[in-house]
């Protein structure tokens, strides 16, 4: 299968998750990298989706290791109506939100589940995911959370999964299945060396190890013929050697706060050369 990628229709649809780190201020800068032509579409990790979302690949694989989310994103494939009804049953409150975060997940229907996880990602505080030390999601209610997406965006967003196989599973698994023209899209999140280790643990955290492992996994999958772009910060330039590197200013909220909007610099990294 073929798309071509640099004349690309009008995007349908938007993710119904916020995501923090989400990419979508660098949609535009990040499809202009697309190659021409590719096979598969692979996001290993996935978040929000907004690159895939943006994209609309006819055949995908997208993955992180949060089994919520991945639950909650097949669920919303299969019964989008339902899932959407029970999200917008809550009332949106405090109140609400933390009677809903003190359920135990384990005792809700797959629907049920995917509507909370939703409903707390639309909700919390600027759609951070969090767990404590017990897997419990422990964000606080936010101010600012926008709207809970129509029944409809919900269903164009379930169109658009069927074109994806959905897996829960760490980033390696993922790469190891790029193959020559498959284009793979990699947002990790970013680990910053000697940064003074504030307890981040979870989803969120990404050491030096994890570091090692995807540089050698983004190296092997462009040795097997794998377009790649890459969202991280400005420390890979040495270790992607002949890699385009591409700086990019965005806004970022500095520790969540959306009072402290900070302008900051992100590097998109990719092996695809301008007439791939
Ligand atoms: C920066 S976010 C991705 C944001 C996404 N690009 C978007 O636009 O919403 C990083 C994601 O990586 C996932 N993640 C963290 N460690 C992982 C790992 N070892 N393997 C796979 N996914 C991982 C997190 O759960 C999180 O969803």
């Amino acid at each position: 299968m073929t798309r071509t990628a640099r004349s690309p229709s009008k995007p349908r649809g938007r993710p119904i998750l916020r995501w923090a780190g989400s990419k979508r201020q660098l949609v535009p800068t990040i499809r202009g990298l697309f190659p021409k032509n590719y096979e598969r579409y692979l996001e290993p990790f996935a978040g929000s989706a907004a690159v895939f979302v943006a994209a609309r690949p006819r055949r995908a694989v997208i993955s992180d290791i949060n089994p919520g989310l991945i639950e909650a994103y097949r669920v919303v494939r299969l019964e989008p109506g339902k899932v959407a009804r029970q999200a917008t049953r809550w009332p949106v409150s405090s109140d609400t939100y933390y009677r809903i975060r003190s359920i135990d997940p384990e005792r809700l229907s797959s629907v049920g589940r995917a509507a909370r996880f939703i409903y707390l990602n639309r909700y919390c505080f600027n759609g951070v995911y969090r767990e404590n030390q017990q897997r419990r999601f422990n964000v606080p209610y936010g101010r600012t959370t926008g709207k809970m997406p129509r029944p409809a965006e919900f269903k164009a967003f379930a169109k658009l999964l069927k074109r994806a196989r959905l897996v829960c599973c760490d980033f390696e698994e993922t790469l190891r299945l790029a193959g020559k023209r498959d284009l793979v899209y990699v947002d990790p999140p970013y680990y910053a060396a000697g940064r003074v280790f504030k307890g981040e643990y979870g989803y969120a955290a990404f050491n030096s190890e994890d570091e090692d492992r995807l540089i050698a996994a983004l190296t092997s999958a462009a040795r097997r013929g794998a377009y790649l772009i890459v969202s991280y910060n400005g420390s890979l330039k040495a270790r992607l050697p002949g890699w385009r590197a591409v700086r990019q200013r965005v806004i970022r909220n500095v520790g969540g706060f959306a009072s402290k909007r900070k302008r900051i610099f992100e590097f998109i990294y990719t092996n695809i050369v301008a007439d791939d």
